[in-house]
């Protein structure tokens, strides 16, 4: 294997250890958290009787594991968040979901705040041009919609803007369709109701992480249709509630459930920039900002290009990946080096991505990884 492979798969494999260990303890604060809050709601009676072992979470300790939960997912990447084995298995929906909505939440958040940003220099230089003649770049401080206090309270409403659903049946979250308009009506409450009760219960008062829970299903353009609660005019939505609308979406459709399989991301993302683009400036930036940040091709996933070989994704902007098989399919077990598809040098030996197959998952290609990645997603 190149030095370089075998530099970053060390790396790689480092970062996975130590996230590990924060992980396992995030994913049981956020289990003793739904099961507090069970036990609060007397959710599913007979459920309770498994879990009498586990740890209560009194409701002045909510948003300490809240917070941690965030600490871990601040400090992690993407190619390290989606390499855990349960990102593709179908239990702990809701832990999957919170985390990656969560996550893609905040990336999109933080680049609209960078790219606005840099808009509202450029419009005030561009107006300002004649006066400004001492103007030099980097003396004026960036100006964010949102500062970096307000980012950290709207990552924590997008973790938990599900919570509302720990006061539902699972036999009603879990059912694929045939929702009667009463169970309809119930799990819409999630975003209602429920939701804003688990925030009192809490002792969680805050006007961010309230609109998100409130509006994370709602119309983000007029006459949206299949969207709760109806909104008079939703290009008043805040961007950060935005966001967290098309994070949901995207999360929800990315994730295996237990009624379907998962979408294809790149599909996904798609299907999202068609049905939002062309609604309203700002709309327009948060897709842009979307696409830009999630691309189209994850970390992690699989991609097939047009001569026959297989590619694993190391960084989606680029992307940059490995080739981790030969023209005919079969497995190469050293790898050369990290390739960067955009780059003039791959384009000129005709490696280009085949769209014509779907990313895949490194589950679904498990028997035809090398060593060195069965062994990075085995745990
Ligand atoms: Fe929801
Ligand atoms: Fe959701």
């Amino acid at each position: 294997m190149s030095i370089e492979v075998e530099q970053k798969m060390l790396e790689l494999m480092q970062a996975k250890k130590n996230f590990l260990k924060k992980y396992q303890r995030a994913k049981q604060l956020f289990s003793d958290l739904v099961k507090s809050q069970e036990r609060l709601f007397n959710k599913d009676s007979q459920k309770k009787k498994d879990d009498e072992d586990s740890d209560i979470i009194n409701v002045g300790e909510s948003v300490h594991a809240i917070n941690k939960i965030l600490e871990m997912l601040y400090e992690t990447d993407r190619l390290i968040l989606n390499s855990t084995k349960d990102y593709f298995s179908t239990d702990d929906y809701l832990f999957q979901h919170s985390l990656g909505v969560c996550y893609i939440g905040t990336v999109v958040l933080k680049r609209f705040n960078e790219l606005f940003s840099q808009y509202i220099k450029n419009m005030l230089t561009a107006k300002f041009k004649e006066t400004l003649k001492h103007y030099r770049e980097g003396d004026m401080a960036p100006f964010f919609y949102y500062p970096p206090e307000a980012v950290r309270t709207i990552s924590m409403g997008y973790l938990i803007h599900d919570m509302g659903k720990i006061m539902i049946p699972d036999s009603l979250l879990n059912k694929k369709s045939g929702l009667s308009r009463d169970e309809l009506k119930e799990v819409q409450k999630h975003a209602g109701r429920y939701g804003t009760l688990f925030l009192k219960m809490n002792g969680i008062n805050n006007v961010y992480v309230e609109n998100i829970i409130k509006y994370h299903h709602a119309a983000i353009y007029r006459n949206e249709k299949n969207a709760y609660p109806v909104y008079q005019s939703p290009s008043d939505l805040p961007p950060y509630v935005k966001i967290s609308k098309l994070a949901d979406i995207y999360s929800a459709m990315t994730l295996k459930r237990s009624y379907g399989e998962a979408g294809n991301p790149t599909k996904v993302v798609n299907t999202i920039f068609r049905d939002y683009s062309g609604r309203d400036p700002i709309l327009q930036l948060i897709l842009y900002s979307f696409v830009k940040e999630i691309g189209t091709c994850p970390e992690g996933s699989i991609l097939t290009l047009k001569n026959g070989q297989s590619v694993y994704v190391i960084n989606s902007r680029g992307p940059e990946v490995i080739v981790f098989t030969d023209q005919a399919g079969h497995t190469i077990e050293s790898a050369e080096k990290i390739i960067d598809l955009s780059s003039h040098s791959s384009k000129s030996l005709n490696l280009f991505i085949d769209d014509q197959h779907r990313p895949k998952t490194p589950i679904e290609m498990f028997d035809r990884l090398p060593e060195y990645l069965k062994k990075f997603h085995s745990e």
